[in-house]
């Protein structure tokens, strides 16, 4: 292993910010309050969600640390950090989601098999790197390429941590070699974020980024990139991480029927309130963040203060000083938006928040309609209560 180990065991973890809610301490999963989620719109690292299977890889020396690029290729290349630091440089706003963001309230409909995560298991950061169409035609395969002449169709990602769901073997992923390819896909290899370093829990030295898609395909800790014939055959593509009817139990499901989980659904969820809070009768900020996968934009967000019966349009932001345009020319087609709607509230009641994508998909309204047992892809209205207090709060 090139200059990159897996230890065992969680005795070399790094340090983290104090105020991550922790879901699971071994392998280490945190996620941050929601109220300082839309503090910005870059989320600083410190307090993006942390989503691990294993304890995370020791770079022991990086001059020595290598990615080899091999398979169904003319060309096999084991490509060192400055080869991937000579290749153009990238920066690419895109928010990452963990599918299993907002599980703990798809649990309370009936169990589901996974760590709980509240509405804060998703992040929005500038990720700098090289892009992997640039890396893959070092190797001989040229732009929008969806076959190698060998047979190559996917891209196989794969790491070097312990994860017991692999039998203590590596973290893999793959997408198709189209998407690779395709240099509008923005699929980096990233080893900055927010314009620092990649820090360890998010990768470092390496890891992939595949915008619009659920973070499970973003690998981190990369260590070897195969081009393949079928998509990648690891567990966390093949029997995790995919959508089923809420028909399919444990005793009755065939992972073989349904494809692993690329791009992520619209989604929205309001940060500003807990599930159940306290207001003073009067005018409330109601603010939350709103994102779609595949590169779609936000085209609304819906907010209601009746419990869903009537809607009041809210305010959609990304960058400061420019108006935000779904799928616009100056918008960042692969982040969140944060939206923003303030309201007259009297009495107590339940808010409620949708958003809606540029290609006119909505979020479902009830979370009993698209429970699954791994519980991924809540996707539901997102509802919080408040009860309205006159005494002093
Ligand atoms: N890559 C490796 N090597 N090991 C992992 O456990 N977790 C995946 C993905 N890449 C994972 C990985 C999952 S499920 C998600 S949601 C994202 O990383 C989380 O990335 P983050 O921890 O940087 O937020």
């Amino acid at each position: 292993m090139p200059g990159l180990t897996a230890p065992s065991d969680y005795s070399k973890e790094p340090p983290r910010h104090p105020c991550l809610k922790i879901n699971s301490k071994e392998p280490f999963n945190a996620e941050p309050p929601r109220s300082a989620l839309t503090c910005s719109y870059v989320t600083p690292s410190d307090f993006f969600y942390k989503r691990n299977h294993g304890p995370i890889p020791i770079v022991e020396d990086i001059e020595r640390y290598s990615v080899m690029v091999s398979g169904l290729v003319e060309k096999p290349k084991q490509l060192f950090m400055k080869d991937i630091r000579m290749l153009p440089k990238y920066n690419v706003t895109a928010t990452l989601q963990c599918a299993g963001n907002r599980r703990t309230a798809m649990s309370k409909t009936r169990t589901v098999k996974g760590v709980g995560w509240d509405v804060s298991a998703i992040g929005n950061a500038v990720w700098g790197g090289a892009k992997l169409s640039d890396v893959l035609e070092l190797v001989g395969i040229p732009k929008l390429t969806s076959n190698t002449q060998f047979g190559g169709k996917h891209v196989e990602f794969v790491s070097v941590d312990k994860c017991k769901e692999e039998k203590g073997g590596p973290y893999k992923a793959s997408i198709p070699l189209s998407q690779a390819t395709n240099p509008e896909a923005d699929v980096l290899l990233a080893y900055e974020m927010n314009g620092e370093t990649l820090n360890r829990d998010h990768g470092y030295p390496l890891r992939v980024v595949v915008p619009g898609v659920i973070g499970a395909r973003s690998v981190k800790w990369l260590e070897d990139i195969n081009i393949i014939e079928e998509e990648c055959q690891g567990f966390f593509m093949q029997k995790d991480y995919k959508m089923f009817p809420p028909s399919v139990d444990w005793d009755n499901i065939n992972w073989s029927t349904r494809r692993p989980q690329m791009d992520f659904p619209v989604q929205c969820a309001i940060c500003s309130l807990e599930d159940v809070s306290t207001i003073k009768p009067g005018k409330v900020k109601i603010s939350g963040y709103a994102a779609s996968g595949g590169g779609r934009g936000i085209e609304r967000v819906d907010v209601s203060v009746d419990g869903g019966k009537t809607w009041i349009e809210a305010s959609r932001c990304q960058k400061s000083g420019v108006q935000y345009i779904a799928d616009g020319f100056n918008s960042d087609k692969w982040a969140w938006v944060l939206f923003e709607v303030t309201a007259d509230i009297r009495q107590s009641t339940e808010i409620v928040a949708k958003a809606i994508d540029s290609a006119a998909n909505i979020q479902p309204e009830k979370v009993e309609d698209i429970w699954n047992l791994r519980g991924i892809l809540n996707t539901s209205w997102h509802r919080v209560k408040v009860q309205a207090s006159h005494s002093n709060l």
